[in-house]
């Protein structure tokens, strides 16, 4: 009786830790939700009844155990080294000559990603993990093995069986969408943001309660191993080796021949790498065979036959030539810092938002000092922080509005951490509001840019948003410079758009503070269509994965509000129609 216990509960931990890697690693789920649940409800269930059979590497392992009191050290077994960097082709060009020149030999090169967040190893006994360490010094780093535990992307039990030690090393990270939902949880729990995707990944993994580890969405990518019973010749056969066993790679890999060959894979990867998920800070450049690696050997600190080909700085210092003060939908005032234009990753930069009044004076921004700008990816740019040292005492404090800038009406602070423009009629406001209305996300109009949202506004023709969804082509006609030919595709344009509106599209529309695309995803499977999501309850609404209390109140508060009354107008009047799904 009890060995089929032990052989079920066996069972169920292999069946979901390989769930657990179709889903996170491969993001490929072969199972629904609901079988997954129903399993992980079993397992927890025996292991509860029998803790005695409890295994070391159950997927149960993976939400967080106890705190601790504090990390114990961890010898690394072979140190964890750094990487030269080489700034400018002409250095990686001197980085293969010498390669080629101390072996007198032509070896291969692999090309991938540098990550750039936590380096961390994690030691597997005969396929099982057993434990995770920071980098440290390279010698010596802090046992994290809970807090590793945690991110789903390490394996606990390798997908083939390896015999005695393996060693795999390899990056934290986490993903630039994941960061950004991140800091805007903290920034409405008042916390303070985190300066970097990179910040956020070492801040996650390196505290003693690993419950939190297990709620931040980090991931690990793999970059290097060695072990007992490894028959890998090169890199990238080990690195084929470690995707095999479980782990997530680099998915920029190439084999190249030459100097010239590396340079295409680096403008190439130049030009994804505002599209990319994560950050990378360059690509390294690694000697293929390890015949030629070990004949190259050691640093003191870093390998011969390895090098960090960077890339352009996201980061740049620059000066702060005065903040303004932005009114946006709604209604939340956001600092705006225009700095000396700068240039980063290939775009000419001088303004950037600050998340709130908060952010402002927390970052003591002041006109005339030295700043820290960052971006990343294809996002925004953003204000690091100050650099005091620079300061010269001839900085000007910012002067923060106590009316709105464009209405004048008494600034209201609203929550935590945001002041608002609470007069409905505010012009700048509603301008706001229509460009939201009609952007990629919500109604997508095509031809309906600010423009024509200033000129709507300033000619009378919209007092609410309503309005817009009742203009004609006599309305268009009304505007300056608006021809025929102008006019009847915009009004064209404005049918078609509202006639067949997705529900994620509409939910998005409606502008309900903390819903966004994603929430407004979730919202639309879940509701299938907006009555229902109006009759929601606040418990229907956090039952929802992925909702959290504060979204479930703004929702909850949307539907008694003004606006949705005029939104149910339009459709009821058939001038939003929504697209029916079953
Ligand atoms: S290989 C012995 N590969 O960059 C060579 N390192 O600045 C081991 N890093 O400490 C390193 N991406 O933490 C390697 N694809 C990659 C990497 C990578 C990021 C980190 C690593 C290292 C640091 C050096």
């Amino acid at each position: 009786m009890n060995q089929g216990i032990r052989e079920r509960m066996k069972q169920l931990v292999n069946l979901i830790n390989q769930y657990d890697y179709e889903y996170y690693v491969l993001n490929s789920p072969s199972v629904s939700d609901a079988e997954y649940d129903r399993l992980y409800k079993e397992l927890v269930e025996l292991e509860e009844r029998y803790p005695e059979y409890a295994l070391s590497y159950s997927p149960t392992k993976r939400v967080g155990g106890k705190v601790q009191e504090g990390f114990s050290e961890v010898e690394h077994l072979v140190p964890m080294l750094s990487l030269e960097n080489a700034q400018t082709k002409d250095e990686l060009k001197k980085f293969i000559d010498n390669v080629a020149e101390s072996l007198k030999a032509s070896p291969t090169f692999t090309v991938e990603y540098k990550f750039d967040g936590l380096a961390c190893s994690v030691v597997y006994q005969d396929g099982l993990f057993v434990q995770g360490a920071t980098r440290g010094d390279g010698f010596k780093g802090e046992n994290v093995t809970e807090n590793l535990k945690t991110i789903r992307t390490i394996p606990l039990q390798l997908s083939k069986e390896t015999q005695g030690r393996l060693e795999v090393r390899g990056e934290v990270i986490m993903h630039i969408d994941d960061f950004k939902k991140l800091n805007e949880e903290r920034l409405a729990g008042g916390l303070e943001p985190f300066r970097s995707p990179r910040n956020a990944s070492a801040g996650s993994v390196r505290v003693l309660d690993p419950s939190i580890t297990a709620k931040r969405k980090l991931k690990f990518y793999a970059y290097y191993g060695f072990g007992d019973k490894l028959s890998a010749k090169s890199h990238s056969e080990l690195v084929a080796l470690l995707k095999d066993l479980g782990f997530l790679v680099s998915p920029l890999f190439e084999v190249a021949r030459n100097y010239d060959e590396i340079i295409r894979a680096y403008e190439k990867a130049l030009s994804e790498r505002a599209n990319l998920p994560f950050e990378v800070d360059g690509l390294v450049v690694k000697v293929n065979e390890h015949r030629f690696q070990e004949e190259l050997g050691f640093r003191s600190r870093s390998p011969r036959w390895a090098v960090a080909f960077k890339f352009p700085p996201n980061e740049a210092y620059t000066k702060v030539k005065e903040v303004r003060f932005q009114v946006g939908r709604t209604g939340a005032i956001t600092p705006v810092c225009v700095f000396e234009s700068v240039f980063l990753s290939g775009a000419k930069l001088s303004r950037a938002t600050l998340h709130n009044i908060e952010d402002l004076l927390r970052k003591d921004i002041r006109i005339g000092d030295t700043i820290v700008v960052r971006r990343q990816g294809d996002v925004i740019p953003y204000v690091v922080g100050v650099v005091p040292e620079k300061r010269t005492g001839h900085e000007k404090q910012v002067e923060i509005p106590s009316e709105c800038p464009e209405c004048g009406s008494l600034l209201q602070k609203r929550g935590q951490a945001g002041v608002f423009c609470e007069n409905s009629l505010c012009p700048a406001k509603l301008e706001a509001y229509l460009e939201y209305i009609f952007s990629k996300n919500c109604l997508n109009l095509e031809g309906f840019g600010s423009k024509i949202c200033e000129k709507l506004l300033h000619f009378g023709l919209v007092k609410s948003f309503a309005d817009v969804f009742t203009l004609d082509r006599d309305d268009f006609l009304k505007l300056p410079g608006f021809k025929d030919k102008l006019a009847t595709k915009l009004v064209d344009e404005l049918k078609n758009k509202t006639q067949n509106v997705e529900l994620w599209r509409f939910i998005n529309t409606l502008g309900i503070p903390n819903v966004g695309r994603e929430t407004s995803k979730l919202l639309a499977d879940r509701f299938l269509a907006i009555e229902e999501l109006e009759k929601a309850s606040y418990e229907d609404l956090v039952s929802v994965n992925g909702i959290g209390p504060e979204t479930a109140r703004a929702i909850s508060n949307f539907f008694k509000s003004q606006s949705w009354r005029e939104w149910k107008s339009l459709l009821d009047r058939g001038l939003i129609k929504l697209v029916k799904t079953s």
